[in-house]
C-alpha cells in the first residue's frame, strides 16, 4: 500500500496543474477500464460498462488537486510574493517548503512584526527560493507550487501533504482493482480536476456523465484531538459515511444503503455530519437534472496543513465499502 500511496502524495499537483497525477494514475487504472479519456479541464474518466439492462450511471470522484500557492510578484531581490490555491492557512506557512513543477524548493519567510503571536496574513508572507535578484529568479509570476513534504507511516498511521485528496485517490484506485468483472452498473471513476478552488471539475465531468448516483471519496476532519471542535469522527472507526456538510445533504437513500452494505459486510464505520466545507458531491448533486449524491470520508487530522494523517485500516474500510456498494444492486 505504502509505495502507491508515497507516489500518490508526494507528487505535484495544485489544482490546475494536475498533470503529473493523470499520468501518474492512467497506467494504474487503464487495465481496469473499458474506456478511458481525458477531458478539456483535465479530469481522468475511466469508465466500465456494463450488459445489465437499465443499468444506472454511477459516478464515482477523487480529486487529484492539492491546495498551494502562485507567485504574484517577484521583487528586485528575487523573492515571491504569491497568493493561495484552495485553503491555505497562514498559520502553516512560516518555515513550510513549496515546490514548484520544476522542482524548485522555496522556502516560506515572513515579514518582520513586533507582535511575534500574531498570526500574519498569506500577504505578509514570501518564498525564498535562493534567487538575488529577478534576473535569477527561476519561477515567473504565475508559477503554481504545491507544498514539499516527505510521506511518513507511523504504525496505522499515514502522514503526507496531500493526503486530500490522494487518499481518495488511492480507494478509488485499490477499489477498481478489486471490483469484479461484472459490475451491474455502468461505472464512471473520475479523478477530478480543481476541487479545491471550488469542486469545479466534478462539476463539469457530471455534467457530461449526467450520473444517477454520484458518490464522493474525499476525507474529513476529526473530533479526536486535544480541544476540537466537537464531532463524532474519529481516526481508526472506520469509513465516515457523510449525511452533511455545508455544501451538500447526501440522498438519505444512499446513506441508508452504504449503512447496510457495511453492516451486511462487516465493516465498522461512523456517520459523518461536517460542519463545514464540501466535496465533489456537492458538484454531482446539482449537476443536469441532479442526482442522488453522498460521500465516503477517510477520516483525517490537520486538514490542509503539511501533515495530514489518516489511519490505514480506515483506507481499508473505505475499500471495502465503496467494492461492496458498486457490486450489488443500488436500490434507492
Ligand atoms: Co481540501
Ligand atoms: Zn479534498
Amino acid at each position: 500500500m505504502n509505495d502507491l500511496l508515497r507516489s500518490l502524495v508526494e507528487a505535484y499537483g495544485p489544482s490546475g496543474f494536475e498533470d503529473a497525477l493523470r499520468d501518474l494514475i492512467r497506467p494504474l487504472v487503464e487495465p481496469h477500464a473499458d474506456d478511458i479519456s481525458v477531458d478539456a479541464m483535465g479530469n481522468l474518466l475511466v469508465h466500465k460498462s456494463t450488459a445489465a439492462a437499465g443499468a444506472l450511471k454511477v459516478m464515482i470522484a477523487a480529486h487529484i488537486d492539492e491546495i498551494g500557492v502562485m507567485a504574484t510578484h517577484i521583487t528586485e531581490k528575487g523573492f515571491l510574493r504569491f497568493t493561495n490555491i484552495g485553503g491555505v492557512m497562514p498559520h502553516t506557512l512560516l518555515g513550510n517548503r513549496v515546490r514548484f513543477a520544476d522542482g524548485t524548493i522555496g522556502v516560506i519567510g515572513v515579514d518582520h512584526s513586533d507582535d511575534r503571536g500574531a498570526i500574519q496574513p498569506l500577504s505578509k508572507h514570501f518564498i525564498d527560493v535562493g534567487a538575488t535578484g529577478r534576473e535569477d529568479c527561476p519561477v515567473r509570476v504565475g508559477d503554481a507550487a504545491g507544498f514539499d513534504r516527505a510521506f511518513v507511516a507511523r504504525g496505522n498511521y499515514l502522514t503526507a501533504k496531500s493526503m486530500d485528496d490522494r487518499i481518495g485517490c488511492y480507494v478509488a484506485i485499490e477499489a477498481l482493482r478489486r471490483l469484479p468483472a461484472d459490475v451491474p452498473h455502468d461505472v464512471t471513476f473520475v479523478f477530478s480536476v480543481q476541487e479545491e478552488v471550488g469542486t469545479r471539475g466534478a462539476e463539469a465531468a457530471a455534467n457530461r456523465i449526467l450520473p444517477d448516483v454520484g458518490i464522493a471519496l474525499d476525507v474529513t476532519r476529526t473530533g479526536d484531538v486535544p480541544e476540537a471542535k466537537a464531532m463524532s469522527v474519529s481516526l481508526g472507526d472506520g469509513p465516515a459515511i457523510k449525511v452533511r456538510d455545508s455544501g451538500m445533504i447526501a440522498h438519505a437513500g444512499l446513506v441508508r444503503l452504504m449503512r447496510r452494505r457495511a453492516e451486511e459486510a462487516g465493516i465498522r464505520y461512523q456517520m459523518e455530519v461536517l460542519d463545514g466545507g464540501s466535496t465533489d458531491a456537492r458538484s454531482m448533486q446539482v449537476a443536469g437534472p441532479g442526482c442522488a449524491a453522498g460521500c465516503i470520508s477517510i477520516p483525517c487530522r490537520y486538514v490542509h496543513s503539511p501533515s495530514e494523517t489518516v489511519d490505514s485500516r480506515d483506507v481499508e474500510g473505505c475499500i471495502q465499502l465503496l467494492v461492496a456498494l458498486l457490486s450489488g444492486s443500488i436500490d434507492l
